[in-house]
């Protein structure tokens, strides 16, 4: 049974089905309104969401399925002490796909390892967060024409920042990436990325805290939140959070084709007067990531 617990799951050719498949279904959406009827998607998370899940619930709708599911731990048996091993085994004799998110990194591997169903990993705290990344590599496709070729900024929070590690993960694999890693120094990308990712794959990679130096290299602007619920101690988010917001005038020595991305939300990072702006692709992002979750949907329950 197929799972998608990290993006490394995935080789390039099964990605780019995917973008594939999702880019068929943005052009003919009634080909695919019936291709999962009588199949129900159950969304188990134990962490806040908006995009994710709803995206998800969409997705499985415009597919003709249906859903079910619990949008936060307190709602369910594991206020009651149920572990994620026996949930996911409970869901399976009512769902035929499991999308969980959960604030532990490696919960979602722990319930693919005793599902019955397909199991989506839709974030597992600061590991990993797959989904975003089939949703990004979408936008930059549809964006930008290409998945190669390409000198990436990515901006705020790359230590904690799931969204972030799986990019870079991803990315790393087609040719001719080259990554501009911006940040204050505590939040840096942690050693394993730098080690396991960048250098064992010989991508080019430089470390700063100054964006606008960086901003007239860039074809991509990946902006990222502080994430708040991730740090132990209150008065280093206080410092930390407001480090970085982009606005226009940040933006004036940017390529005329920049592409800015967020995987939102978006706290105040991005400036809203930056919304206006024709190089900025996060709301595009959103609904994008509905059209690669339909994909993926169809590829996990192998529906033609
Ligand atoms: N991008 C993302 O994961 O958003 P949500 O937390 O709202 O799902």
């Amino acid at each position: 049974m197929k799972h998608l617990i990290d993006i490394k799951d995935l080789t390039i050719e099964e990605i780019q089905n995917l973008i594939d498949v999702a880019k068929d279904i943005m052009q003919n959406k009634e080909k695919y309104s019936k291709k999962c009827d009588g199949k129900k998607l159950a969304t188990l998370f134990y962490e806040p969401s908006t995009r994710t899940r709803l995206s998800f619930e969409a997705a499985m709708m415009e597919l003709g399925g249906n859903v079910l599911g619990f949008s936060s731990a307190n709602s369910s048996s594991a206020a009651k002490g149920e572990s994620i091993a026996d949930t996911v085994r409970v869901v399976g004799c009512y769902a035929d796909i499991i999308a969980i998110r959960h604030p532990k990194e490696g919960a979602a591997l722990v319930a693919a390892m005793k599902s019955e169903v397909p199991v989506i990993n839709a974030g597992d705290g600061g590991h990993s967060h797959p989904t975003q990344t089939l949703t990004d590599l979408l936008t930059i496709q549809c964006e930008k024409g290409r998945l190669s070729n390409l000198t990436i900024g990515i901006c705020g929070d790359l230590k904690f920042g799931r969204t972030v590690h799986s990019l870079i993960t991803a990315m790393s694999r087609y040719q001719n990436i080259k990554f501009v890693l911006i940040s204050p120094k505590e939040l840096k990308i942690p050693d394993y990325i730098k080690k396991e990712v960048l250098e064992k794959n010989h991508i080019e990679y430089l470390e700063t805290d100054n964006l606008e130096e960086k901003m007239p290299y860039l074809d991509i602007l990946y902006m990222t939140r502080v994430q708040k619920e991730r740090f132990f101690n209150e008065d280093d988010y206080i410092r930390l959070k407001d480090y970085y917001i982009l606005n226009k005038e940040k933006l004036k020595n940017a390529k005329k084709d920049l592409c800015i991305m967020h995987p939102l939300p978006r706290v105040n990072e991005i400036s809203t007067e930056v919304d206006e702006d024709k190089r900025a692709c996060y709301f595009k992002q959103v609904r994008y990531g509905k059209y690669i979750r339909m994909a993926l949907i169809l590829n996990l329950l192998e529906v033609e």
